[in-house]
């Protein structure tokens, strides 16, 4: 079910049309650079930044309206929360996250974003042949992922043949000679009823 809040423009209805576009999610899309770079070079994707920073997500949409992107757009949302509300089931092609606020104090992991309510909705937002994508330059976060990820996912190859222009962190780490954690997968038993009966 859509949630339409009256504080924020809803997604295009459309773009969950049964012809609709592939959709790609960044979640956690900042100030809405990667988002922006990827509508502009590929129209033949929608692409939803997914923020729970109001100013972001304005400061994103400014900008697509500027850049007269049709094909991008942003929300604010929450964790698994915005998956919940804002995304019907096995709508998603691809969901990027990328660079989850690492929270290395041992006494704040729980408020990671990458947990298993997250990727349970992520399962059930994600198409049968969608795709989850996450970075990280965080060790420890990464490991976590790996072993929450062990049962039902399945890795795929990072590359899959599509050129990405580096998220804004992305581009700090690596000028600070830092190479993130990355991995990419998919959930070949996806089927939203099995995800909703777990998430119960
Ligand atoms: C470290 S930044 C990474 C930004 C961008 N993905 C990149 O790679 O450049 C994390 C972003 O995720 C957002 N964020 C953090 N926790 C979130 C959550 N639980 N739900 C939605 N957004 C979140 C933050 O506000 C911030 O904009």
């Amino acid at each position: 079910m859509l949630s339409e809040s009256p504080e924020q423009p809803a997604i295009p209805p459309s773009w969950f049309a049964p012809a609709a576009l592939p959709l790609e999610v960044d979640f956690g899309c900042h100030r809405g650079a990667f988002l922006l770079a990827m509508a502009a070079t590929d129209g033949t994707r929608n692409f939803l930044g997914i923020e729970r920073q109001s100013a972001r997500v304005d400061t994103c949409n400014k900008r697509i309206r500027r850049r007269e992107l049709p094909n991008a757009f942003a929300v604010r949302g929450e964790g698994a929360q915005a998956l919940r509300d804002l995304l019907p089931d096995a709508s998603v092609h691809i969901l990027h996250v990328s660079f989850p606020d690492p929270w290395p104090k041992r006494r704040h992991e729980g408020r990671r974003l990458v947990k298993e309510d997250f990727l349970l909705e992520a399962a059930r937002v994600l198409r049968p042949d969608g795709i989850l994508r996450l970075m990280t330059d965080d060790a420890a976060y990464f490991a976590e992922m790996v072993a929450l990820t062990k049962s039902g996912w399945s890795e795929v190859a990072w590359d899959d043949g599509i050129a990405r222009p580096m998220t804004t962190f992305e581009m700090t780490f690596r000028k600070l000679g830092k190479v993130p954690f990355q991995r990419a997968l998919s959930f070949p038993e996806s089927n939203p009823a099995i995800a909703r009966h777990q998430s119960v």
